[in-house]
């Protein structure tokens, strides 16, 4: 059965629309550790849209489950990975202009690049994840980067609108992962996962974890929503 890594990243955007100090990630993360998280994931982005230096600092310090840090091949992210050692990285593709990371990262075409920055965080015994479309070819140039793990992005699978389509992207990530496995690589998977499509998911064979996010925070929205309003009420109606 897979682990659920759960991505903090947009209790940090809820935070961030009005630069305050609620609702806050770690409060989150202690939160999703006792209702079973099996890790945290956070993104530092170089923009810092959401998450903040002193979350990924704090969130190393608390969280009793593993942080798995999600971030770019940037020079200036890998130092902060290096001195607070998550227990594992995960190399994404970032680009400032996208809502969320659009597309897994292209190994084949950076592989220099990629595998300086790997063996940088490996160096300090982080394991490195690679994010990737379901394609055998980047699945190789992971295997031969020597990483961890990869993790399939199940983004075209989410986004698919037709049970055809639905059909061709989950058989391309089942069949990417039983390749994933085969070569001994540990199996994540996540993007867009929801509460609907998930299921399909969890029973590929091998899958080691799930990470999933926006989904999780939409959902602990309305869930605490009447609550919410509720204790409002009875501020204001004594
Ligand atoms: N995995 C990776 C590598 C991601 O970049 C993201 C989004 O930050 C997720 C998983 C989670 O995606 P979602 O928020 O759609 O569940």
């Amino acid at each position: 059965m897979p682990l659920l890594g759960v991505n903090l990243d947009h209790v940090a955007t809820i935070r961030q629309a009005r630069l305050t100090n609620e609702p806050d990630p770690i409060h989150a993360a202690v939160l999703a550790e006792i209702g079973g998280a099996d890790s945290i994931t956070v993104h530092l982005r170089e923009d810092r849209r959401h998450i903040q230096d002193r979350d990924v600092r704090l969130l190393r310090e608390i969280s009793r489950v593993g942080l798995n840090l999600e971030m770019a091949v940037s020079d200036e992210i890998t130092k902060i990975a290096l001195s607070l050692l998550p227990h594992q990285v995960t190399l994404v593709p970032e680009r400032r202009a996208e809502l969320t990371t659009e597309g897994g990262l292209d190994v084949l075409t950076h592989f220099a690049r990629i595998q300086q920055c790997a063996d940088q965080l490996q160096g300090v015994g982080i394991a490195v994840s690679l994010f990737i479309d379901p394609n055998l070819a980047q699945i190789e140039a992971a295997k031969k980067l020597g990483v961890t793990a990869i993790e399939l992005h199940t983004g075209a699978y989410a986004d698919a609108q037709t049970p055809k389509d639905t059909e061709i992207e989950f058989n391309k990530l089942r069949e990417a992962g039983q390749c994933a496995v085969a070569q001994g690589l540990r199996l994540n998977m996540g993007h867009g996962l929801t509460y609907r499509n998930v299921r399909r998911i969890a029973e590929i064979q091998g899958v080691h974890e799930l990470n999933i996010g926006h989904s999780i925070v939409s959902q602990a929205v309305l869930v605490g929503f009447e609550r919410a309003v509720r204790e409002m009420k009875l501020l204001v109606t004594f």
